[in-house]
């Protein structure tokens, strides 16, 4: 899929690398200017004058008031944010509610669901002043449909999938699109280096996850940057509140006979 990004502005948040760094390469081989942002400016990513690499902490509001700032007295607008930036449960975390702590909530709810929060409030003011923006979240299939041993995780992605839908319904009047997409397994370059080392236990976990998956496989980066460019499409007007699984169908059902 070709689109005429050019002249579009676009934010990336956790763009350093994984499946936000594959977004914004794919914005950017589009022909938009891209700002490259994570918790320290992903200044290797620049590739090109019209894109800028920002330190934004999803956290922090002052440093997001300061991003968005630089970003409008650079470009004068701010067409595409995408909320991509977040944490998940490491294998070594994972435990069942009742040992859960305080810490371990917090952190995930802070960066995942908070940080979402916070990113879209600030842009949402600069786009309803234009009139035209494209919020594009990235939720999770476990925001979706639940798994073991990961409820804060599960917990702020499906407070991403509503607060989406919250802010689609409220932004549509301004001509501002708001969507999510939810990812299933998903192979970023942490992913891979994980997989490489994994004792033969962690392998057969994941060979059992894979053996759920219709597709029976993880999915590329550049397979969510593809979904992610089609709802930053101008012509993408008329879809918001949507969550868009790329998922290999995994939230369709189990790959398995029973
Ligand atoms: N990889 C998967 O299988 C998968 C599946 C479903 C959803 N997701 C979601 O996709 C998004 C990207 O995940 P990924 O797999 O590319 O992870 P990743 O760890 O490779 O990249 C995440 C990036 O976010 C940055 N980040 C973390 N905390 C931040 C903060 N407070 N402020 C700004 N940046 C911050 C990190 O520095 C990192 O560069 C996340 O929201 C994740 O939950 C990933």
């Amino acid at each position: 899929m070709r689109v005429d990004m050019t002249g579009r502005v676009a934010l990336v948040t956790g763009s350093g690398r994984g499946i936000g760094r594959a977004i914004a390469d794919r914005l950017a081989a589009e022909g938009a200017s891209v700002v490259y942002s994570d918790v320290t400016a992903p200044d290797d990513a620049l590739t090109d004058q019209r894109h800028m690499a920002l330190a934004l902490d999803v956290t922090d509001e002052h440093a997001i008031a300061d991003a968005i700032a630089a970003i409008l007295a650079r470009y004068g607008k701010l067409d595409i944010a995408v909320n991509n930036a977040g944490i998940g449960t490491k294998p070594g975390e994972r435990l069942t509610i009742d040992k859960v702590t305080t810490a371990q909530w917090d952190q995930l709810l802070k960066i995942d669901l908070g940080g979402v929060f916070l990113v879209s409030r600030a842009v949402a003011a600069p786009m309803i002043a234009q009139g035209y923006g494209r919020i594009i979240n990235i939720a999770s299939v476990l925001g979706l449909v639940p798994m073991r041993l990961q409820s804060a995780y599960v917990a702020a992605k499906a407070g991403v999938v509503n607060l989406t839908k919250s802010m689609a319904i409220e932004l549509a009047q301004h001509g501002i699109t708001v969507n999510a997409i939810a990812p299933g397994s998903t192979a970023t370059d942490g992913w891979r280096s994980w997989i490489n080392d994994a004792t033969s236990e962690e392998q057969e976990l994941h060979g059992r996850l894979m053996s759920h998956i219709p597709m029976g496989r993880p999915a590329e980066t550049a397979e969510i940057a593809h979904a992610a460019l089609f709802l930053a499409d101008p012509d993408s007007a008329y879809i918001t509140g949507q969550i868009l699984a790329v998922d290999g169908g995994w939230v369709v059902g189990f790959a398995r006979d029973f």
